[in-house]
């Protein structure tokens, strides 16, 4: 790819960026965020690293879309924290017009890019930068998956002290308490987890996956994750940049699969060089399909918030 663009350049944003960088999966690697001096400082400092690193991907920050003129894929991480005072639904409709400002100006500067959306609450975010930008749906999609995919997964390597390497799995779902990890799907170098650990256990383990954001927040207090987030948006931005067909959970609009219709919720997309290339249905159980529905009914209701 020539140009990817990250659009926030807070802790997300700024790490995604050097992500994509030490990777070099793009010529160039452009940061925007409305704080004046953070893009352009970041960007500085992170280039400097490039000799260290062995890099040669330009990293650059900006105040104007100007600088992203033309960028093949963005990665949007713009969107403020909730403060004290303000209610979830506040956060719902300030970050709401934080990313519809962003993608007017995405569509402006680049109307053939491929969008990832990162910000929260991130399946309606997702829906609206689809609408706002009036990209099709293969060319907008949110990440959240693999990162409930990679937390989920990184807890059962500990528990039973082996590599993640080895451990496969699969969260559905909306980003939030209500996802959806798949135990029929979890295997360990093949071996259905149930014949690891108990059911006890595995339950325990996706209780913790749920609350992973909230873990995180208890530790830092000041902010959210954003190391495993950054990895798991820059992870989705490789699969397209090199065209590599990988299939992972990700929040797309769906059209009748799962059978639902119209709102965005995380499920296994294959992701080639044009963004989504399909959705993959898998089977699930009755007690699967109705956490599914309660998923999707509860990023519903925050999307009649919204409107
Ligand atoms: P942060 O506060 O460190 O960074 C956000 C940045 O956005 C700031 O630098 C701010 O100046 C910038 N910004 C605000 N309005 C903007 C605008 N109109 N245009 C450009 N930039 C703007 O926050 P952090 O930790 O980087 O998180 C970013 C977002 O990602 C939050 O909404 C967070 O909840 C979400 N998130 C989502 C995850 C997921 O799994 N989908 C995981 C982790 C974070
Ligand atoms: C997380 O899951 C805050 O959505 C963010 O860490």
């Amino acid at each position: 790819m020539r140009k990817i663009t990250v659009v926030g350049a807070g802790n997300v944003g700024a790490t995604a960026a050097q992500r994509l960088a030490e990777k070099e999966l793009a010529r160039e690697v452009v940061m925007i965020d409305v704080a004046d001096g953070i893009p352009q400082g970041k960007a500085l400092d992170q280039w400097e690293s490039a000799p260290v690193e062995g890099f040669d991907t330009r990293v650059t920050g900006s105040t104007s879309y100007d600088a992203a003129e033309g960028s093949d894929l963005f990665i949007v991480t713009a969107g403020i924290a909730r403060k004290p005072g303000m209610s979830r639904d506040d956060l719902l409709r300030t970050n709401a017009d934080i990313v519809r400002s962003v993608s007017r100006e995405i569509a402006r500067v680049a109307p053939d890019s491929i969008v990832i959306v990162v910000s929260n609450p991130l399946d309606v975010m997702t829906w609206v930068a689809r609408e706002t930008t009036g990209f099709p749906r293969e060319r907008v999609l949110g990440m959240a998956g693999v990162l409930d995919t990679a937390r989920y997964r990184s807890f059962i390597a500990l528990e039973l002290d082996c590599s993640v390497e080895d451990i496969q799995a699969l969260v559905l779902g909306g980003h939030g308490d209500t996802m959806v990890p798949l135990v029929n799907y979890t295997t360990v170098s093949g071996i259905p987890l149930t014949q690891l650990l108990s059911r006890d256990r595995i339950d325990a383990l996706i209780d913790r996956t749920r609350k992973g954001g909230a873990e995180i927040v208890g530790h830092l207090k000041t902010g959210s994750a954003y190391y495993a987030p950054s990895a798991a948006a820059v992870q989705m931005a490789e699969a397209i940049s090199r065209g590599k067909k990988r299939i992972l959970p990700a929040s797309a609009y769906l059209q009748g699969e799962y059978g639902f219709e119209g709102l965005y919720l995380g499920v296994p997309c294959k992701l080639g060089p044009d963004g989504l290339e399909s959705i993959i249905e898998v089977e699930l159980t009755d007690a699967e399909r109705a956490e599914l529905e309660k998923s999707a009914e509860s990023v519903r209701a925050t999307l009649a918030k919204l409107d």
